[in-house]
């Protein structure tokens, strides 16, 4: 965030700027906290203080306002309270995101699953504009497979899940993706985006959750939690993972993401599988 900082000297010269960076006491972080949690029912406090911090201050210096005025912005306009939901939940996605993770879940442990169950149950768990869920649904599909999935996608953010409902993205969102599953399960669109094929949509069930208070459903086959609980405090990120490991079958698996790792395995129940794949002990 430096670059937003006015300097006052740089290199030999020496200029003014009108531009103040305002700081705001911490009692007034603290206070907004609790009352974003009892207005809005988001659970900040489980997420790291200092980037909540910082995001939320970029937001009050955007508006020139403190704390409390910006509270009540939020309360009496949603169109600033979409904004803060935005800022708070980083939604970057892309289909196949570390394919080589993603080859392993088609050539090994998909498969694997299969022949122990009768009925699939997947669970993709922060899920952002549905990127993840569909690359499952890919998978499945190019197994053979989709006749016995089921797929829950969930996010906090209702944003983001409407967009992944629609299923059209730009081709940004395919770096990742062999040439051969875009033409196969996308359609082209005339203003150059592409639309999911409902082949593939059709096991995707969409749906708002919240890692750090809802229940969660049980009985899955593989959790895929990935690039979530990075901005999550220890304290939530282990109990979000106990509580995937009640929720996964005995045999199941967890797939995290390429900079996550459970140091806690064991006790919770699991066995490393794979690098950033887990398997719950039978
Ligand atoms: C960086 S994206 C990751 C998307 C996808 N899993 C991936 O790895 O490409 C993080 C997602 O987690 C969601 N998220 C953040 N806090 C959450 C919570 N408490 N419950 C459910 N989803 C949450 C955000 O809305 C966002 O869409």
């Amino acid at each position: 965030m430096q670059e937003e900082r006015s300097e006052k000297k740089i290199g030999p010269f020496n200029f003014q700027s009108n531009f103040e960076w305002k700081e705001f006491p911490q009692e007034e972080f603290e206070w907004f906290v609790k009352e974003v949690e009892k207005r809005f029912g988001l659970n900040l406090s489980s997420y790291k203080p200092q980037r909540v911090k910082r995001r939320t201050e970029l937001l009050l210096r955007k508006y020139n306002v403190d704390y409390r005025e910006y509270m009540n912005m939020l309360i009496k306009d949603k169109k600033y309270l979409d904004e803060f939901m935005d800022k708070m939940t980083i939604n970057v996605t892309e289909f196949f995101r570390n394919p080589e993770k993603w080859w392993e879940l088609r050539d090994e442990i998909i498969p694997l699953i299969s022949e122990n169950s009768l009925r699939m149950k997947f669970w993709s768990a922060g899920c952002s504009s549905g990127e993840e869920p569909y690359s499952l649904a890919i998978l499945v599909h190019e197994l053979n497979l989709s006749y016995k999935t089921r797929i829950l996608a969930t996010d906090i953010d209702i944003g983001v899940l409407k967009r992944a409902q629609e299923g059209v993205y730009e081709e940004r969102a395919f770096v990742s993706t062999p040439k051969e599953y875009l033409e196969k399960y996308f359609e082209k669109l005339p203003d150059g985006r592409y639309r999911i094929k409902d082949s593939v949509k059709k096991i995707v069930e969409f749906k708002r959750h919240d890692l750090l208070k809802d229940p969660f459903e049980k009985n899955f086959d593989l959790i895929v939690c990935r690039n979530v609980v990075i901005y999550f405090e220890p304290e939530a990120k282990n109990e979000l993972y106990r509580k995937f490991a009640e929720s996964l079958k005995p045999g199941g698996f967890l797939f995290v993401g390429n900079t996550e790792r459970i140091f806690n395995y064991k006790e919770l129940g699991f066995e490393i599988y794979k690098p950033f794949i887990y398997r719950k002990v039978e």
